[in-house]
């Protein structure tokens, strides 16, 4: 497809959706900055947002036809062909009537049939008024649809429609063509890397049915294992036991135990360039497992013999030729002190340090906050966020390391 780096979406086609919201009439600019970066853009509107703005404003700008009527004969199949045709479908301004048609999947216009049928990315700028942003259901819904993977742009505070000041105005148009941009022009900046991630619990045994193990979903490990696939990397993720499915084009090894896991990382170090132990691995396992199911009588569950488990990471540093090192730190108490400790005594370029006594964030959620922590001592906060957004800010802070590896080593 012809792109050229003063239009960077030349060639490419996007769905803008409009729904009946007050900041309809802002969508007519953002349909004229994306046609300005070389977009071919077709607009569908609500019955509600005609009755903002014309359908033939948008027509004679974009020179499409406005899709508007699901029943409309001359627009017959529109709601498959032009989703199907498209590489990005963007919904701004959403009202919490569409988010909330999204989240259930109805389908009774044209807008929500055609987000039905899409298979593109979609991009979600919502817009409305009053108190209605933080309203419990639409909170629910937003979860829903950036837990499906769509982006949902948060809107921005300042003077609503009605007089009032809150959090409801659509996003800026420079946020909206940014997640346009990250979808269209997804970056390549670890192709030629060799990431071995490691995910979720392990579980040790303690006879044939019962284990020792941990919160872990793994959950976060996945989406640094397709974040990194994403940006060119080839990857090895190596699971614990989790529900989660393996991202497309990502390589797999599922163990159960610390020990299995160990060997796993161990016997496919020397391949990657880049290793990221996001796994929860148990500290402890049973001394000596039974190789029968404990019977709770005759006080056999009086005490339990643990031996530590080995602690892999420690020994992949120890092991390291040229590899790039990242750990997390899950703490609940002295959160960046006992971090920066396992990454000094770890030996390691990055660690990951979060709360995870936090209710939104931790073991189990789609969301986490953190704090980057450096080897050379530069830390990062970064607010609550998406697992797969947070995975995009750790690899982002892995470009320095990644540079520096490249360079050639002084004789
Ligand atoms: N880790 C590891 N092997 C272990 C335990 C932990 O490789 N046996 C890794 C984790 O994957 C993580 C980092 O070490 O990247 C820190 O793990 P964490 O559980 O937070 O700390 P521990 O080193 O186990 O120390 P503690 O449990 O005392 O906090």
């Amino acid at each position: 497809m012809e792109q050229s780096s003063d239009r960077p979406f030349t060639g490419k086609r996007i769905l803008l959706g409009v729904s009946g919201s007050i900041a309809a009439y802002k969508a007519v600019e953002l349909l004229r900055a994306l046609m300005r970066e070389g977009a071919d853009v077709s607009v569908v509107m609500t019955d509600a947002a005609t009755r903002f703005i014309a359908p033939l404003t948008f027509e004679v700008l974009s020179r499409h036809p406005v899709a508007t009527d699901l029943f409309a004969t001359h627009q017959e199949m529109l709601h498959l062909t032009r989703p199907e045709e498209a590489d990005v479908f963007i919904i701004a301004p959403a009202t919490a009537n569409t988010l909330a048609k999204l989240a259930l999947g109805l389908g009774d216009d044209l807008l929500s049939t055609m987000v039905l049928t899409a298979s593109c990315p979609l991009i979600v700028a919502p817009a409305m008024d009053g108190g209605m942003w933080d309203h419990p259901t639409v909170r629910e819904h937003v979860d829903q649809l950036r837990s499906r993977g769509m982006t949902v742009l948060d809107p921005v505070e300042g003077p609503l429609a009605s007089g009032k000041i809150g959090k409801g105005r659509l996003t800026d148009e420079q946020t909206i063509l940014q997640a346009v941009e990250s979808c269209l022009l997804p970056k390549r900046d670890l192709a030629g890397q060799r990431m071995m991630v490691s995910a979720g619990p392990t579980q040790e045994p303690i006879d044939p049915v019962r284990f020792i193990s941990n919160r872990s979903s793994g959950k976060m490990g996945y989406a640094i294992a397709q974040a990194a696939r994403e940006r060119g990397a080839e990857v090895l993720l190596v699971s614990g036991p989790t529900t989660l499915p393996v991202p497309p084009g990502v390589r797999c090894m599922h163990v159960e135990t610390a020990e299995e896991m160990a060997k796993a990382l161990t016997t496919n170090f020397r391949w990657s360039t880049i290793v990221v132990m996001a796994a929860a691995v148990a500290d402890f396992r049973a001394d000596k497992p039974s190789h029968l199911k404990i019977k709770k009588q005759a006080g056999a569950w009086k005490a339990l013999a643990l031996t530590p488990t080995e602690d892999i990471l420690h020994t992949l540093s120890r092991q390291r030729t040229r590899q790039i090192l990242v750990g997390f730190a899950a703490e609940t108490d002295a959160i960046l002190a006992h971090a920066r400790k396992k990454l000094t005594e770890k030996d390691l370029d990055l660690i990951v340090a979060n709360d995870v006594t936090t209710k939104d964030g931790g073991f189990g959620s789609d969301r986490n906050a953190a704090t980057l922590i450096t080897r050379d001592g530069a830390d990062t906060p970064l607010p609550l966020m998406l697992k797969r957004e947070l995975a995009d800010h750790i690899l982002d802070a892995l470009q320095p390391f990644i540079k520096r590896a490249a360079l050639p080593k002084p004789h």
